[in-house]
């Protein structure tokens, strides 16, 4: 096997080292995430209006289903080497799925915070498989990590929320794989926003790149929230969060100040796009590329298509969407807004033509 390959094989860490916070001694935490497959759209291009050059960043193939796995893979391998003991963790369900099993996999105990009610079954599912101790906190997602960060870090506990540095490390990954595989940043990069660690972490990593003259170029950071959870866009934190795209439920995100400099920095923009929005969104990534992702992930597509009948977006630009959860994630979700349903037919041959209209 080539050096490139087993690199691969071996997850983020191992693929950029030089560039993430980890030595010799790090002992290495990983289920092989990361170079996840970065899909070119030419049918939903189309659908948005044409005449973009439009690539799908497809993070939902990651271990556990969403991009959360490339900041717990360096979290969770720097706490078993300071010597924690628990992985703790407050989550809307895709940051408690990933902590779950990568606390596994580092045999280390794990405990994860998600707001009652409000996580999709997929991502209690994988909590719960992996053993985490899952508390249903009778609140929202701001009222489970005030609860984190005020259990705070002791030599036994490790947060492992993105206010670990350690987990807006890992995630920057994503950022230098899009520059690889492009050959430079693109124009416009789109993302969901909820706690903000995501897009303050790629424009770590855009500009990390830039600066080791690994891309030539940076991208416009642009970040969507949705309509009912805005803060960022509202300028003000949202006490009761409400939206279908339960992953950014978020009322006060920890990463504020990182996602306004990467706004700023970045000439970018930040929008918010309704629960309609985020669902048109959600079917038409399915509808016309086959993609399925999670509601959350929609929201960046719905920014995308807001942008494109602004005249935000001008033909011809180079342009990233983040998906960052597998539409697995919510099958209620999913089987309540597909555009269609499963039929009933007898086991016949006659009624299963008739049903195909044949
Ligand atoms: N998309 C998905 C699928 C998410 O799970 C999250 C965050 C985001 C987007 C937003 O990313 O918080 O870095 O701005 N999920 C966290 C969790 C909050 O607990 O799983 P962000």
């Amino acid at each position: 096997m080539s050096q490139e390959k087993s690199n691969r094989a071996g997850g983020v860490i191992r693929r950029y080292a030089a560039l993430l916070p980890v030595s010799g001694a790090t002992p290495v935490v990983t289920l092989a995430e990361g170079d996840t497959p970065l899909v070119r759209a030419p049918r939903l291009a189309a659908a948005v209006g044409g005449g973009l050059d439009l690539y799908l960043k497809c993070e939902g193939l990651n271990p556990t289903g969403s991009f959360k796995d490339r900041g717990m893979t360096v979290a969770v391998s720097k706490a078993l080497e300071r010597g924690a003991r628990v992985v703790v963790c407050a989550s809307t369900g895709n940051t408690s799925a990933s902590a779950a099993a990568y606390a596994a996999r580092a045999g280390l105990r794990c405990v994860v915070l998600i707001p009652e009610g409000n996580v999709a079954l997929g991502k209690l599912a994988q909590a719960l498989m992996c053993g985490a101790t899952t508390l249903q906190v009778r609140g929202n997602f701001d009222v489970a990590l005030a609860l984190v960060r005020q259990l705070g870090e002791s030599d036994a506990v490790e947060v492992v929320n993105s206010i670990n540095p350690a987990r807006l490390e890992g995630q920057k990954t994503a950022a230098f794989e899009i520059c690889d595989a492009l050959g430079d940043a693109p124009d416009y990069h789109f993302l969901p926003v909820g706690n903000a660690g995501n897009i303050t972490a790629y424009w770590k990593g855009y500009r990390e790149y830039h600066a080791e003259g690994q891309s030539d170029t940076l991208p416009r950071m642009m970040g969507f929230q949705a309509a009912g959870a805005a803060p960022l866009v509202d300028g003000a934190p949202v006490a009761r969060p409400d939206t279908v795209a339960s992953a950014i439920r978020i009322g006060n995100p920890a990463s504020w100040q990182g996602a306004r400099a990467a706004l700023d920095e970045s000439g970018g923009h930040i929008g918010k796009v309704t629960d309609a929005e985020i669902l048109e969104a959600y079917k038409l990534a399915a509808s016309t590329e086959g993609v399925f992702v999670e509601p959350a992930s929609a929201a960046a597509l719905a920014g995308l298509i807001q942008c494109r009948r602004e005249g935000r977006i001008e033909a011809g630009s180079i342009v990233a969407v983040t998906l960052t959860g597998h539409g697995l994630k919510d099958p209620d979700a999913a089987v309540q807004h597909a555009p269609v349903q499963p039929v009933i037919v007898e086991a016949d041959l006659a009624a299963v033509k008739a049903a195909m209209g044949i």
